[in-house]
């Protein structure tokens, strides 16, 4: 099959990759001309080395071309951003995608929406971009499918994922659904578009709420004088819970914005929703002030070092990232603030080349993601560098014991305060 995807970033490039390894010939086109040319090149920005080793295959064997313009084709896939601006959805990259599409799609095309949208998007904006292209949208299989990938095991998750395909009308879906049988060997489920635009959303906020109830707990158990790490891990042990992990709060493009998505659709009944997005939003502020707590009010000149910049492990996707809200907090209050992560390549704010760079005459250090490279920090070497002896590990990462033993005044978030500080606090 020809095969255009619109929308070459963290979605879009490796489905369009996947679909040139299963023998399609796939049309890669997205609006940022500077992207394409490195495409063209054979260079591949995203960091995961399936992604890149995948792309450069498809290029190099001619089944990915990359294209200025949206291609005639026979299915049309359409990975582009829904971010939300002020909380509120900002659908104009899938009009101007439908736009594009409806102005060349020939009858009997397959147009698949995988980017998450709110409920009643997909129909909504490719029948409008149909009728003002004057085709009848009834002679196209459009379907909603939307994408669950796992940052940092994409490769894997795209062919081995079960799907879902939301038909516009049911013969939409079975059409649909066995394009995605040429790559994926997940089990594909058919439904209507509005109910795959629902599910796809509800999986997100859940993933939110999960989250805001455990930074609840955590901090919680702060002040209860209990270890929530410990208190979760136990009530795991129950067969049918699942909590998650508390941390400094919710990133990426996925977790913090959907749930707008829901509660946009009726403020009035989504209170829970909005209740966890506030929780979640408020932890950057929690860990912030931590660090103010060490240095004990007098912030001026004082510095503090950030490790991660990238919203979770082992990724190099710093959007949304809770880090940056603690850069942002920590600048505001006059405090000298750097940040270093071996991953991020760029996110808005300088990054420090190296720890040593970062950690430099530093008073606190925070621990703002959990990178598996972090781990290997020595104690000796970071107290050399730094001239507190402070830090904050809003991940609980560090071997606590280990650091305290070593000279260090450790934070964890949710942990229950070490014997001496307990004793402090109450004196
Ligand atoms: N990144 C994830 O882990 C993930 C997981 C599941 C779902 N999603 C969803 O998939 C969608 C895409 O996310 P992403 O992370 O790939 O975004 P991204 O920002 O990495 O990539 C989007 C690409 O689309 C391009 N683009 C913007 N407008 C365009 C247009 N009108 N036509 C063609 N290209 C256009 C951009 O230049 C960019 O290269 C979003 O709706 C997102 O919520 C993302």
């Amino acid at each position: 099959m020809n095969i255009s995807v619109l929308g070459l970033g963290y979605i879009g490039l490796p489905t369009a990759a996947m679909l040139a390894q299963a023998g399609h010939v796939v049309y890669g086109y997205d609006v940022n001309g500077a992207l394409l040319e490195e495409l063209r090149a054979g260079r591949v920005s995203i960091g995961e080395p399936e992604v890149r080793a995948l792309t450069q295959a498809a290029i190099g064997t001619g089944h990915l071309l990359v294209r200025d313009v949206v291609p005639r084709a026979d299915a049309y896939i359409v990975c582009v951003p829904t971010p939300t601006v002020g909380n509120r959805p900002d659908l104009r990259c899938v009009e101007d995608a439908a736009a594009r599409i409806a102005a060349v799609a020939p009858r009997g095309s397959m147009i698949v929406l995988e980017s998450t949208v709110p409920p009643r998007t997909t129909e909504r904006l490719f029948e409008a971009a149909f009728a003002s292209a004057g085709k009848p949208i009834d002679e196209m299989y459009l379907a909603h499918c939307p994408e669950r990938v796992l940052p940092g095991a994409i490769v894997h998750e795209l062919r081995n994922n079960a799907r879902i395909v939301g038909g516009r009308r049911p013969e939409d879906a079975r059409v649909v659904r066995k394009l995605y049988e040429s790559f994926c060997k997940g089990d594909i489920t058919e439904t209507d578009c509005v109910t795959a635009e629902l599910s796809k959303v509800v999986e997100n906020t859940y993933r939110d709420v999960n989250i805001a109830f455990a930074n609840e707990l955590a901090l919680l158990a702060e002040e209860l004088g209990v270890d929530v790490w410990e208190t979760i891990a136990l009530a795991n042990r129950h067969p049918r819970v699942n909590i998650l992990a508390p941390g400094p709060g919710v990133g990426g493009h996925c977790i913090p914005v959907d749930p707008h998505f829901l509660s946009n659709a009726n403020p009035f009944v989504t209170e829970l929703i909005q209740t966890a997005r506030r929780v979640n939003h408020r932890m950057p502020y929690r860990i912030a002030h931590r660090v103010c707590e060490f240095l004990r009010g007098d912030v001026v000149g004082k510095k503090v070092a950030i490790f991660g910049a990238a919203y979770k492990r082992d990724v190099d996707d710093a959007r949304e990232s809770p880090a940056l809200d603690i850069f942002a907090l920590l600048r505001e209050r006059g405090i000298e603030t750097t940040m270093y992560d071996p991953l991020v390549r760029s996110c808005g704010v300088p990054l420090a080349s190296s720890t040593q760079e970062a950690l430099r005459e530093a008073d606190v250090l925070v621990i703002a993601t959990d990178h598996t490279q972090f781990a290997s920090l020595e104690p000796a070497e970071v107290m050399a560098l730094m001239r507190g002896r402070a830090i904050v590990d809003a991940r609980r990462m560090l071997d606590a014991d280990r650091w305290r033993r070593a000279g260090f005044d450790l934070y964890v978030l949710g942990e229950k305060p070490p014997v001496a500080a307990a004793r402090a606090a109450v004196a």
